[in-house]
């Protein structure tokens, strides 16, 4: 039997226990002996809990126990689960986490803290929720060099997005929704500011390059400024819209971005919907491929951290390696970058904007006939900032087109 502590009885936490609980067969039979969950690190009381008799709240008492081999920390945030996972790692004590936040800001110093004293830091749980990302990039895609990773990485803000086009739901009352579902974060601005999504396009960069990729500089925009309008004229056009995160390997530069794409009906991220997520790693030989499924959730994020505890259950006393060193990756510039535009203007603009942006394409939606919808040319994002900054009294929204 393998002893293990869950930190942070939340969302995550509480999924981990139960999926032990409801797989505890299977989950025995993978790992080569039993998973224990020996301690539950909480401040809070659960009274009534079916655990509650294994919740301890000094974190000493986990820490100072020989019989611990592995810790799920769930925490969520850099500050105590930063401590927790050093003093464990420190001691040779494995931890596997769904804590993107801190690995996006920490993830190659813990990992070169894990190497050090011969035991695992593992994150499958941080991207992707339920879907297996990190692993096949990290044991799957081993003879690929990597040149882009892209998609659909939040769930929050997909299950917003679907409801706003299915529906023409309204954003806070679907946010509330998912909220309930425990897909959002603590603090939601994280979903719909794009920050959740930027940690975990840089978590995916530092992977795809080895080296560790800064999430604080990468460019970020959320969903909070696209409409039930812009979604009319999508659907006009045959697009949608959906918040993709996107990195590209460039020579030594990466060129990464979170911000809300138009994508044609056709593209596969056009069919993943509500809180699933679709994540594209493209190789140099194999091309690419895609991995799809619930990207939050209580258990399918949970199960992602369970599966980290097998692996570092039965490589206990050794580093599962993880190619991410400290050195910096350069972000390359994305003023630079040419993509098409969509434009919804007031109408009375419609001759300046066509002057402006030549050669693009008038769409109408019925119903709004003091305004109009326009895709331009592809054009550089340096040189489109300059035009739309000249005529930003006449439009109303732009999104890019991916
Ligand atoms: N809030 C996150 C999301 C949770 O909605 O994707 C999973 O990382």
């Amino acid at each position: 039997m393998i002893n293990i502590a869950v930190l942070g009885y939340g969302t995550v936490g509480s999924g981990v226990v139960k999926v032990i609980d409801i797989n505890g067969e299977v989950i025995a039979r993978n790992t080569g002996q039993e998973v224990n969950v020996k301690y539950i690190l909480d401040l809070r009381d659960f009274p009534g809990d079916p655990f509650e008799y294994k919740i301890v709240r000094d974190f000493e008492t986990v820490i100072n126990d020989p019989e611990i081999k592995v810790m799920c920390e769930v925490i969520g945030g850099v500050g105590k689960a930063y401590e927790f996972t050093r003093r464990a790692l420190e001691k040779g004590i494995s931890v596997c986490t769904s804590n993107k936040e801190l690995v996006a800001k920490h993830g190659a110093e813990l990992l070169a803290l894990a190497r050090e004293n011969n035991c695992s830091y593992l994150f499958e749980a941080s991207v992707g929720g339920g879907i297996p990302i990190i692993r096949p990039i990290m044991e799957a895609l081993t003879a690929e060099r990597i040149e882009s990773v892209s998609g659909i990485l939040n769930g929050t803000t997909n299950y917003i997005l679907t409801k706003m086009e299915r529906e023409g739901a309204d954003f806070a009352e679907v946010l509330k929704e998912a909220q309930a579902k425990g897909y959002a974060e603590n603090n939601p601005a994280a979903d719909i500011e794009g920050y959740d999504p930027c940690r975990k396009i840089a978590i995916l960069s530092s992977l795809m390059m080895g080296k560790n990729v800064d999430s604080e500089k990468i460019y970020t925009e959320g969903i909070t400024k696209v409409t039930a309008a812009d979604f009319a004229y999508a659907k006009e056009a045959g697009y949608t819209i959906k918040l993709l995160g996107q990195s590209k390997a460039q020579g030594d530069e990466v060129l990464a971005m979170v911000a809300p794409f138009m994508i044609s009906k056709d593209h596969p991220l056009a069919m993943v919907n509500d809180v699933f997520n679709g994540i594209f790693v493209t190789g140099n030989t194999v091309g690419d491929t895609m991995y799809y499924g619930r990207g939050a959730g209580k258990l399918p994020t949970a199960s992602a951290v369970v599966a980290d505890v097998i692996e570092c259950a039965k490589n206990v006393g050794q580093t599962i390696p993880c190619f991410w060193d400290q050195e910096q990756v350069a972000l390359a510039d994305i003023s630079q970058v040419e993509w098409k535009y969509f434009l919804r203007a007031k109408a009375s603009a419609k001759a300046d904007v066509e002057a402006a942006f030549p050669g693009g394409r008038v769409i109408a939606v019925e119903g709004c006939e003091d305004e109009f919808g326009y895709i331009t040319e592809a054009i550089v994002e340096k040189d489109f900032a300059e035009k739309y900054e000249a005529l930003s009294d006449s439009i109303l929204s732009r999104i890019r087109l991916a």
